[in-house]
């Protein structure tokens, strides 16, 4: 039977080289994202668009439900959805600090409660898998406290959850990448670009695909026996 995943973030930098990964291995790919031009430019055989705003919880629920409805239950979600707001501390405006909780953090809790109810019964080992981020670890390089909160709250979700589900055979795991080539390089000026890849090992950085593999390997059943991990994907950076 096709396996049924959901991609937040899917027309993203990541979100599309994860959802190409997916749909190789065989699943089928619900992508939700704010973008629905570009969910529109993925269209292909095992890919349905939803266009939505992952801030809103009742359009969360709605979205799910329909889910449930049209293909009777889930066996993967990938949190992947995310920004990076880039004020600086004690500087940040409270509007932009609840966005980028509300889109880094809240916006995968409340996909991951309604995940977990349309997982239930489905058989062999289910999958959640956070995309975090390497910021919150690492406090050499830029990223602003906001976002690297934002992460640490989904990599405490992904433990709490990971022990709860355990024997339901929900497997829940964080990925932590650090520099990935994608539009959210934008964020930051130049300057700040180069010496941030300046201090990736390999002297580039990271590929989406390259991300994207690992979200395959923790979905494939080799991944069935990795629960409440965070996987830290920098080249060997920060290992000291
Ligand atoms: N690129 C990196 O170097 C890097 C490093 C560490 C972690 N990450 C994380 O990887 C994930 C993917 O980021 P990316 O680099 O592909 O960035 P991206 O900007 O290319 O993609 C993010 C996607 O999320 C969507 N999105 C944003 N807010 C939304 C909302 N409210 N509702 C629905 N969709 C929304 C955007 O439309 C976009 O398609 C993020 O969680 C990011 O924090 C990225």
């Amino acid at each position: 039977m096709t396996r049924i995943a959901v991609v937040t973030g899917a027309a993203g930098g990541m979100g599309r080289a994860i959802t190409q990964r997916l749909i190789a291995d065989g699943l089928l790919v619900i992508g939700l994202d704010l973008d629905a031009a570009g969910l529109a430019d993925m269209a292909q055989p095992r890919f349905e668009g939803v266009a939505l705003d992952l801030t809103d919880p009742d359009a969360i629920a709605r979205t799910f439900a329909d889910i449930g409805a049209e293909h009777g239950g889930l066996d993967v979600l990938v949190n992947n959805a995310g920004t990076c707001f880039m004020s600086e501390f004690p500087d940040i405006p409270a509007q932009e600090f609840e966005a980028q909780m509300a889109i880094n953090f809240s916006g995968a809790f409340h996909c991951a409660q309604a995940a977990i109810k349309l997982m239930q019964g489905r058989d062999g080992v289910r999958k959640i898998v956070n995309i975090s981020s390497n910021g919150a670890y690492n406090f050499d390089v830029f990223d602003p406290p906001h976002y690297r909160a934002s992460k640490a709250a989904l990599d405490t979700l992904t433990k709490d959850l990971a022990r709860r589900f355990a024997r339901d055979k929900i497997a829940v795991n964080s990925i932590a990448p650090a520099m990935t080539q994608t539009p959210l390089f934008g964020v930051v000026s130049p300057e700040t670009l180069e010496k941030a890849l300046a201090q990736m090992p390999h002297g580039r950085a990271m590929q989406p695909a390259e991300i994207a593999a690992w979200v395959g390997f923790l979905v494939s059943s080799a991944g069935d026996i990795s629960s409440g991990n965070v996987i830290i994907l920098n080249q060997g950076r920060d290992v000291r």
